[in-house]
C-alpha cells in the first residue's frame, strides 16, 4: 500500500462548490499512481478518517498540463485542514481518472466514488483494525450513519 504524507494547500476552491471539498497536497510526478483511491487518512492529531482520493492533474480542467496533486475528501468530515499534515494510505484503487465532458457528469462519479469508499470499508475496515489500536477501542474511524445503525 502506498503512504503518502505532506501538507494540506490551497486549492481552486472548485471542490466546495460542487459539494465535495478537498484537502490538497502537491506531489512530484513519479510518487504515486493516478486514479481514484479509498484511503485511510491520519491528521496530525492521529485521529483516522475514511477519505475518497483522487491522484492526478484534473485532466477535465487542465489537461495534461496541470500539477500533480494528491485531492482528499475525507467523510463526514467538515473541518478546516490547511497547513495541516496528513498521512494517506491509498488501501484501494476505485477506478482510473476520466476526462469528463460536464461538471455534472463529474460531479455524479464523485457521488459513485464516496459510495464506493464507504462499501469498501464496510467489508474492510474490521481487517484493518488491530484490537487495542485505538486508545478508547472505538473504531477506526467515525462510522457512516448506515454502519452506525447496523452495530
Ligand atoms: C474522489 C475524487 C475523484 C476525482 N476524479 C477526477 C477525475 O476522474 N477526473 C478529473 O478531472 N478530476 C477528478 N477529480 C478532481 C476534481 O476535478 C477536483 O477535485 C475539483 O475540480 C476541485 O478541485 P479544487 O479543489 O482544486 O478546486 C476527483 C476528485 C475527487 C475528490
Amino acid at each position: 500500500m502506498t503512504v503518502i504524507q505532506g501538507i494540506v494547500e490551497h486549492g481552486d476552491e472548485r471542490g466546495r462548490t460542487l459539494g465535495f471539498p478537498t484537502a490538497n497536497i502537491q506531489l512530484f510526478d513519479n510518487q504515486a499512481e493516478d486514479g481514484v483511491w479509498a484511503a485511510v487518512i491520519r491528521t496530525d492529531s492521529g485521529k483516522p478518517w475514511l477519505a475518497a482520493v483522487s491522484i492526478g492533474r484534473r485532466q477535465t480542467f487542465y489537461a495534461q498540463t496541470g500539477n500533480k496533486l494528491l485531492e482528499a475528501h475525507l467523510l463526514d468530515f467538515n473541518d478546516d485542514l490547511y497547513g495541516r499534515q496528513l498521512t494517506v494510505t491509498l488501501t484501494a484503487k476505485l477506478r482510473d481518472q476520466q476526462t469528463f465532458s460536464t461538471i455534472n457528469a463529474l460531479t455524479e462519479q464523485l457521488h459513485h466514488d464516496v459510495t464506493a469508499t464507504r462499501n469498501w470499508a464496510q467489508q474492510h475496515y474490521r481487517w484493518l483494525v488491530s484490537p487495542g489500536s485505538h486508545e478508547n477501542g472505538a473504531a477506526i474511524w467515525p462510522l457512516p450513519r448506515t454502519l452506525a445503525a447496523a452495530q
